[in-house]
């Protein structure tokens, strides 16, 4: 296992970590597989993958109670980041929900306290001032930021007085690189660490594309596999470590020697030059509005009313969209409707592309990331 520092900390972790979204359900608790579950974790932390993300909202709690079965005896092995949601981010809200996640990991400390999302109703000084306190009292190492843009991420640094944020949390992978534009850069030269989540494109990197057959080439080369060249990739970049998250033993393993291997620098840039989607620009009217059976708004209308109780709320979401222009561009793939009236299906990003829509009157077009086949993300 390769390993970074923590930030300006000394403290070193693992280039590969565990994602554990999924562990325990993903939006509700799924206990079925419990135990197989834990032992995925446990196989994880014993082949050197001993960071574990995981969060207060993933299986609804579950995965926090499923990572602290999994640390029991070797807590002291294991580096534990969780998060707290947008919709406990006010002071007591937040502590509350700290207290809640200590006792279902069953430790006293958590080592990094993330917040999951950016919520505008909350005064980015009220959230800090509940993590410096935790922090003070030794429930919590160290602060992380997720989701956050660049300039949500230095409003959030400068209300901190005794800390400083040790991270951030985004989307990075070959499919999705958008962070290189802004806040990769920024980790890089303040020595943050940007964990990239969805690593794998959520499965899909290791999926039968044509752009992965490029990177089955290279994986060859090596005698690699493609997750392994894809998370070698992401972390060849001096600030990033990836969680990939994974319950088959035969991805475990494979992905904790992700990084015993160091690309050619001719490779690396290969990989580069292959991967360099750029997102387009779409108007918001061409685009189909379904995101496989999850719940979404199909009127404007619906999106301002906010019935569902999205936190933050598209008009929320909308008013940060006009001071940052959007945080990431929304999925999409070509339309499967036979009309004429769409060219897009949105898979991916159905809060924003209401508050995009909100943000411009309809009138802007959007950022898309046309995807090459369907899938449905949240
Ligand atoms: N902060 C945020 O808002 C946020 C959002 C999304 C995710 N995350 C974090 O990031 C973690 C990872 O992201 P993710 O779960 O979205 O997607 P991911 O890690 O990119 O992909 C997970 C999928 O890839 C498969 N897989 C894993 N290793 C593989 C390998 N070596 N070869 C082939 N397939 C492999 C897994 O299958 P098996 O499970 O069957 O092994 C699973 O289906 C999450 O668990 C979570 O901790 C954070």
């Amino acid at each position: 296992m390769k390993y970074k520092e923590l930030g300006k900390s000394s403290v070193k972790i693992p280039a590969i970590g565990q994602g554990g979204m999924g562990i325990g359900g993903y939006l509700s608790k799924d206990s079925h597989q419990d135990d197989n579950q834990v032992k995925a974790l446990r196989l994880g932390f014993e082949l050197g993958m001993t960071f574990i993300d995981t969060a207060e909202v993933y299986g609804n709690g579950h995965s926090e109670e499923l990572v602290g079965r999994a640390i029991e005896g070797i807590r002291d092995k294991v580096f534990i980041a969780s998060k707290v949601s947008p919709e406990h981010l006010f002071y007591d809200d937040l502590l509350l929900s700290a207290e809640k996640s200590l006792r279902k990991l069953k430790t006293d400390y958590i080592d990094l306290y993330q917040v999951h999302w950016p919520n505008p109703k909350v005064p980015i000084d009220e959230t800090m001032r509940a993590m410096e306190q935790l922090v003070r009292n030794g429930k919590v190492r160290y602060v992380g930021m997720s989701n956050f843009s660049l300039r949500q991420f230095k409003a959030a640094q400068a209300v901190l007085s005794e800390n400083e944020i040790v991270s951030v949390q985004v989307e990075y992978n070959l499919f999705d690189r958008n962070i290189e534009n802004s806040i990769l850069p920024y980790c890089e030269s303040e020595s943050i660490i940007t964990i990239a989540y969805s690593p794998l494109d959520q499965g899909q990197i290791a999926g039968d594309y044509k752009k992965t057959k490029a990177l089955e080439m290279i994986a060859n080369r090596y005698n690699r596999t493609v997750a392994q060249v894809a998370l070698n990739w992401l972390i060849s970049h001096p600030s990033v470590i990836a969680i990939p998250k994974a319950t088959n033993p035969i991805h475990i393993r494979d992905n904790a020697s992700a990084a015993d291997f160091e690309l050619s620098d001719e490779d690396f840039e290969e990989i580069s030059r292959v991967f360099t989607q750029k997102y387009i620009y779409a108007p918001t009217d061409r685009i189909r509005v379904i995101v496989g059976n999850r719940q979404v708004y199909q009127t404007v209308d619906e999106a301002l009313e906010n019935k569902l109780s999205f936190v933050p709320s598209p008009l929320d979401l909308a008013q940060d969209i006009r001071k940052d222009e959007i945080l990431k561009p929304i999925k999409v793939t070509q339309s499967t409707d036979e009309s004429g009236k769409y060219d897009y299906d949105l898979i991916e990003g159905r809060i924003r592309y209401w508050a995009w829509v909100i943000a411009h009157q309809g009138k802007k077009t959007i950022p898309v990331y046309v995807c090459e086949e369907q899938k449905v993300n949240a």
